[in-house]
């Protein structure tokens, strides 16, 4: 049923009643979307109903209200039916979700708009998702228009909306003892498919048959595929940040960039490795390759408590635009590069970003203050520098058009520093050499 013990559940949700006051909450599951005419994608639960529930069915809404009497966690969900079981999947079912999942009443999903309005009732205010789910929104504003429109009744109704996922996010900076083996999980068999893809890859293969071995990996271990959708980018692919088509043949002088990640338990991992098609790295490849690799150690050794993703990001780009310099993509002087940006075009994103249930993890930046969340021990992200350098960018010097390289490694704040859950993957020249020399058989 769900992936975790009970009690992680009901650990999370009693964190989330001490902030919700005398509010009630709201928190649908995820939908199934269509593809195409009556043929669905993946059915894929949403995180934070995942966090807080761990049940897997669409068609779901979680009620907290901390002040109820009759019970504080109400579920609707999907009554049993034989036909639909037959042809869609079986379902809980409300006789067995209580026991199963630990709450405490369970109404069918189509029973909503008849119970809504009596949980609603006699709350200050409503905590749920304002942005993304609007029929939710909607629906609850009838109810509450409803409710304020029996004014002699004694009956209060809800004067206040508020943005709930926020809060959840904030909880979920903080990663549990279950939620880190899960990520785990997720980058060990991450790593095994990237040094498989190392090992495979030669000239004149095609991006997707290096994007389906990884898949392939990804699921035969347990996964439940990729956390996002994989790029696999030979030569100057790689200066296209979120290129997908994955559809071309790899060139012998070229290098290859992978971004790919599966997910586990619903955690993502999220791994980018740069490595060269024909196993052997150019003088030009090992020039660029090493100015982003010493930018990912720098922007490692300031992944510590206290610090903030800021940091990582100023001591990554200190090294990357004193590295265009150096290979004579920027001329001019290093401090104003560093004030005017004018690194952009080479170096145009972000260090890192939190990762957990999503891939780029629904929590927030920045605390109350208007700070940067500072790093604390179970705290989960990504470090990401690269450089792009485009084949038909005539300011780059010509040996070095076409070199798209990023370095990419989740890491965990510890209590005396960080560790570098897919450190297992090479990345140091040498290394990366002999993993595309291995056979990938020794992976599957
Ligand atoms: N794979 C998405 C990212 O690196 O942020
Ligand atoms: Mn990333
Ligand atoms: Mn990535």
């Amino acid at each position: 049923m769900s992936t975790l013990n009970n009690s992680v559940y009901l650990r999370r949700r009693e964190e989330l009643f001490s902030l919700l006051g005398d509010g009630v909450a709201l928190i649908p599951s995820g939908e199934e979307k269509i593809k195409s005419f009556d043929t669905g994608y993946p059915f894929r639960q949403d995180s934070n109903f995942n966090y807080l529930t761990g049940f897997d069915e669409p068609e779901s809404l979680l009620v907290l209200c901390p002040n109820n009497k009759e019970g504080r966690t109400t579920l609707f969900l999907r009554p049993k039916d034989k036909v639909a079981e037959m042809w869609e999947g079986r379902r809980l079912g409300l006789d067995k979700a209580k026991e199963a999942l630990g709450v405490d009443l369970v109404f069918s999903i189509h029973d909503l708009d008849k119970k809504l309005p009596e949980l609603l009732q006699n709350h200050s205010k409503v905590f749920l998702d304002l942005f993304s789910n609007k029929p939710l929104v909607d629906k609850s504003l009838e109810h509450l228009r409803s409710l304020s429109g029996r004014k002699k009744s004694k009956i209060a109704s809800p004067q206040k909306m508020v943005n709930l996922p926020p809060i959840i996010g904030m909880m979920r900076l903080k990663k549990d003892a279950e939620e880190i083996s899960l990520i785990r999980k997720a980058s060990a068999i991450s790593s095994k498919a990237h040094k498989a893809a190392m090992a495979f890859t030669s000239p004149g293969k095609n991006e997707y048959e290096v994007q389906a071995l990884m898949e392939y990996i990804f699921k035969k271990e347990g996964a439940q595929g990729s956390a996002y959708q994989s790029i696999v980018a030979g030569g100057n692919n790689a200066n296209i940040l979120h290129y997908i088509n994955n559809n071309e043949v790899l060139n012998k002088e070229d290098l290859l960039l992978i971004d790919a990640g599966c997910e586990f338990g619903l955690y993502a991992s999220d791994i980018t490795r740069t490595f060269p098609v024909n196993g052997s790295f150019s003088r030009a490849q090992k020039d660029v390759y090493q100015i982003v690799l010493e930018a990912q150690k720098k922007a490692m050794e300031e992944s510590k408590v206290g610090n903030t993703l800021t940091h990582n990001h100023d001591a990554a780009t200190k090294v990357l635009v004193q590295g265009l310099m150096d290979l004579n993509v920027l001329e001019g002087s290093f401090q104003e590069h560093l004030e005017k940006q004018s690194f952009k075009d080479y170096w145009p994103h972000g260090t890192g970003h939190w990762l957990g249930l999503d891939v780029h993890d629904n929590s927030p930046y920045i605390n109350e203050e208007k700070s940067d969340i500072a790093f604390e021990e179970g705290m989960v992200f990504t470090i990401e520098p690269g450089l792009y350098l485009p084949l038909d960018d005539q300011k780059v010097p010509q040996e070095l058009r076409g070199i798209g390289i990023r370095i990419e490694d989740d890491v965990l704040i510890t209590k005396n520093g960080h560790e570098v859950l897919t450190d297992d993957v090479p990345k140091e020249i040498e290394a990366v050499e002999e993993a595309c020399q291995k056979n990938y058989r020794d992976f599957l």
